[in-house]
């Protein structure tokens, strides 16, 4: 198994949750002509709070343009970087799982959140040679999976939706300190497109080997604040059917995932978690919770404007990048679609 990126802020991600994992085991660390022929320890800015793994420290490096045949590549890649390499390592009959915006919004491509639309796999299933599966933007994450007991149960009409988004959601090094510190800055380049857009792809059916999106309109707003990991998103939506903020509570409580008895290594038992406080939930204290793999919501309450609103927060590169992207591969284990 190969990652791409792997020395950015999501492949160190990557590289904490794959070290050890039981299914899968890194042989390939490919990153920009910078990083190329060195060891990984040398070629990395180590970030993660735990100690670089000896296993892939003495790694050499190597260019993601030599990368070829992988079987599974997790690719962590910068779009425009991943728009060019990604093509060629699915002609070349690579599997893989990415992280990058290219080609999300591709509707052939699936775009999975495991928990909201797992069915989506089955547009790779049965074709010859590689493929690739894409996982959503890191604040897309959040807002789906907090919106996925509501359109089951009500529908979802609308959403108006503004993120307080972390800083490495922008990866390394990132939004300036000058510029973040003591400051929220109301605007992310492309972000408020891509909440805009991927909901409605990832809670469509698939037609004639293409998917439909779920006509669901988003209006967002969103903003980077002084905070490290963990995208706030304060929601409103209208519903299908109308339903009372209890209703909603206990809905969101009742949920289940999908994927219980599959037994997937990264899967949280309960992907949305609810909290009580009133001043829930806070990316420092609540953004860990499952291991940063739960959404968890609180303030469920009538909204004068539109049906409902709440609060959600996700860890941005455990659930909405990292480990979103792990979690896509050990369901297409799962499912029989790449080898272990
Ligand atoms: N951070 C998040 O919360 C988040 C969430 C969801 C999705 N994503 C997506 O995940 C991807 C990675 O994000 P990130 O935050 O980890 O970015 P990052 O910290 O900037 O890391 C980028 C990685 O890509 C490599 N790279 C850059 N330019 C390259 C080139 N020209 N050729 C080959 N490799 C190149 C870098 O290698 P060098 O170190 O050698 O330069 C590094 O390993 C992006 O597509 C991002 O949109 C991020």
């Amino acid at each position: 198994m190969c990652i791409l990126g792997a020395t950015g802020s999501v492949g160190q991600k990557l590289i904490r949750l794959l070290h050890d994992h039981p299914w899968f085991e890194i042989q390939t660390l490919a990153a920009s002509d910078r990083s190329a022929g060195r060891t990984y320890a040398e070629a990395v800015h180590w970030l993660e709070p735990t100690p670089l793994p000896p296993s892939v420290s003495g790694i050499k490096v190597v260019s993601v343009d030599s990368v070829q045949e992988c079987d599974l590549v997790f690719s962590a890649l910068d779009s425009n970087t991943a728009r060019r390499v990604e093509p060629l390592l699915v002609a070349a009959g690579n599997s893989v799982v990415s992280n990058a915006s290219a080609q999300r919004m591709d509707p052939a491509v699936p775009l999975v959140v495991p928990e909201v639309n797992p069915d989506h796999l089955e547009l790779i299933r049965g074709r010859n040679g590689g493929c690739i599966v894409t996982n959503p933007n890191c604040a897309t994450v959040g807002l789906v999976l907090a919106l996925k007991p509501l359109v089951d149960r009500f529908g979802v009409e609308a959403v108006d939706v503004t993120t307080l988004q972390a800083v490495s959601g922008a990866g390394y090094p990132g939004v300036p300190a000058m510029d973040i510190l003591s400051n929220v800055i109301p605007y992310i380049d492309g972000e408020a497109d891509k909440l805009g857009e991927e909901p409605g792809k990832i809670f469509g059916r698939i037609r004639d080997l293409t998917i439909e999106p779920l006509p669901m309109t988003v209006s967002a707003q969103v903003t980077r604040v002084p905070v490290v990991d963990g995208h706030l998103l304060s929601i409103s939506v209208k519903l299908g059917r109308s339903a009372t903020a209890e209703e909603a509570l206990v809905t969101f409580e009742e949920f289940k995932s999908p994927l219980e008895g599959l037994d997937l290594p990264s899967a949280p038992e309960r992907p949305v978690v609810m909290l009580a406080g009133e001043a829930d939930p806070q990316p420092r204290l609540h953004s860990g919770l499952a291991g940063g793999m739960a959404v968890s919501i609180a303030q469920v309450r009538a909204c004068p404007v539109l049906d409902l609103r709440f609060v959600a927060l996700v860890h941005n590169t455990l659930r909405g990048a990292a480990g979103a992207a792990v979690l896509n591969a050990e369901l297409m284990v799962a499912k029989g679609l790449v080898n272990r």
